[in-house]
């Protein structure tokens, strides 16, 4: 190898050394974990942050539930409006009108974000059985399935806590969500009620839990990243548990886990120091900001860029993909560790970084490059996987039983070679024997059924 190669195969092992969660690197982050998720319990929400956020929901669905509910999902990129119908033995069928969440709505007011919700539900309530619709029939109930943080107070009640995902809505920060919406409907004319909120994760692990009794956690894995499980009322000390303690022994919990983690634990890199600070609300998040999908493509670009600064990588020339902050997305990183490794792949990688000055990439370029993608990657499931260990440990769990988690989202379900990489994780936490009792399986569709099926759970409230 010539001194140039063995130059930059040394400097990038370095990065690799801060991107390895070596066994006591991963045994600190569970332990902060598990210390945050006691302190979440113990404390009321604080400065407009709260975690491990009790749902009211205190019973899981039996997968016999039968009927017709409504639903919306609202997330980072999406908003899906649906009919969810019921059919019993975990199946359902779900009617939805989609529509993608531009910048300019994640950028403007709260009414006018409310108001284009609303025209979207008047889409979906037009594609409904007139029956259903007719003036005379008490409004439709619906669920709520609310991918941000919220304080929530009850079934059907929260307020609004900063949103991430790039929204910047004004004056959301401390509304009341459910006003929200009720108001919203009413200016529409839309007759439907908001009887239940709940967070995404508390979504995919309800909607898992009618096809899969086993399910324990719900885990969100896209473009944010968080997880629900259900949690002894006794634990959850801020929610006066006097009050609860002779209607229900479990209560799910959103532990907003996202928003965990500090440099004590977190083996925060200079990389994920520089993302932070070229973000819209810096410091908040960390854990999320290393390993969630918003955050991949970027990390790879500042690492990539760090190489060729220094002409270690595309002899300094910069493709039009990494010029500018936040273009090189986590869908281009896992497209490019997707593709075969075969005589086309140098040409495949050049399409898609793009040069303008026609420097051609040769192949040590992609495989430094591939190196950086998977090294980030790698480091992203072992973190996934840290969060599963410490939510697991929380529960009482019979040994040799299975531990279903249901999972949702693009980073998980598109990734290539996700869930294998978190179980690998998990085997190496666990060992095989303990390990291979623990299924990572697809929660699709968890907001909106979930939501719906809790609409069901408490309609009578
Ligand atoms: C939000 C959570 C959400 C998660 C997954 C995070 O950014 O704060 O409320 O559950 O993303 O969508």
């Amino acid at each position: 190898m010539s001194n140039e190669n063995n130059r930059i195969v040394n400097r990038l092992g370095w990065i690799h050394e801060q991107f390895t969660l070596t066994p006591d690197i991963y045994k600190s982050i569970v332990k902060g974990f598990k210390e945050e998720c006691e302190q979440g319990l113990n404390t009321a929400s604080a400065s407009g942050l709260a975690t491990m956020i009790p749902s009211y929901v205190t019973r899981l669905p039996t997968g016999h539930e039968t009927g017709t509910y409504l639903a919306l999902d609202i997330g980072g990129s999406t908003l899906r409006v649906c009919a969810v119908q019921l059919l019993g033995q975990g199946q359902v069928n779900v009617t939805e009108v989609k529509r993608l969440i531009t910048d300019p709505l994640r950028a403007s007011s709260t009414i006018v974000f409310f108001d284009w919700i609303a025209d979207t539900v008047a889409e979906l309530y037009a594609l409904l059985p007139e029956e259903t619709r007719d003036d005379t029939s008490p409004p439709l109930a619906m669920g709520v399935s609310w991918s941000f943080p919220l304080d929530q107070t009850g079934i059907s009640k929260g307020t609004i806590l900063r949103m991430g995902k790039g929204f910047t809505l004004e004056g959301i920060d401390g509304e009341d969500l459910a006003t929200l919406f009720l108001q919203a409907f009413q200016r529409k004319n839309i007759r439907v009620i908001v009887t239940a909120i709940v967070n995404d994760t508390i979504g995919a692990l309800v909607a898992h839990a009618y096809s899969n009794s086993q399910t324990r956690i719900g885990f969100i894995y896209g473009t944010g990243v968080n997880a629900a499980y259900a949690e002894k009322v006794s634990k959850i000390i801020k929610l006066n548990v006097a009050e609860w303690q002779d209607s229900a022994t479990e209560m799910l919990v959103n532990t907003e886990i996202d928003i965990f983690g500090n440099e004590s634990y977190l083996p925060i890199t200079r990389f994920d120091r520089a993302l932070d600070a070229s973000h819209a609300q810096p410091g908040f998040q960390p854990y999320e900001k290393m390993m969630s999908g918003a955050y991949l493509g970027e990390l790879v670009r500042l690492v990539a860029i760090d190489l060729v600064n220094d002409k270690e990588l595309f002899q300094g020339h910069v493709p039009s993909l990494f010029s500018e902050p936040w273009s090189f997305l986590t869908a281009h990183m896992s497209e490019i560790e997707g593709y075969p490794r075969d005589g086309q792949l140098v040409q495949r990688v050049t399409h898609i970084l793009q040069f303008t000055d026609n420097y051609t990439p040769n192949e040590s370029d992609v495989n430094t490059l591939l190196d950086i993608c998977s090294m980030v990657s790698t480091r992203a499931a072992g973190l996934a996987a840290a969060a599963m260990v410490a939510i697991i440990e929380q529960q009482t769990i019979e040994p040799n039983e299975d531990i279903v988690i249901g999972v949702n989202g693009t980073t998980f379900e598109m990734y290539p070679r996700m869930p294998e990489r978190i179980h690998e994780a998990l085997e190496q936490w666990y060992g095989q024997d303990i390990a291979k009792h623990i299924k990572l399986e697809v929660a699709r569709d968890g907001g909106s059924i979930g939501a719906a099926l809790v609409a069901m759970l408490y309609q009578e409230q």
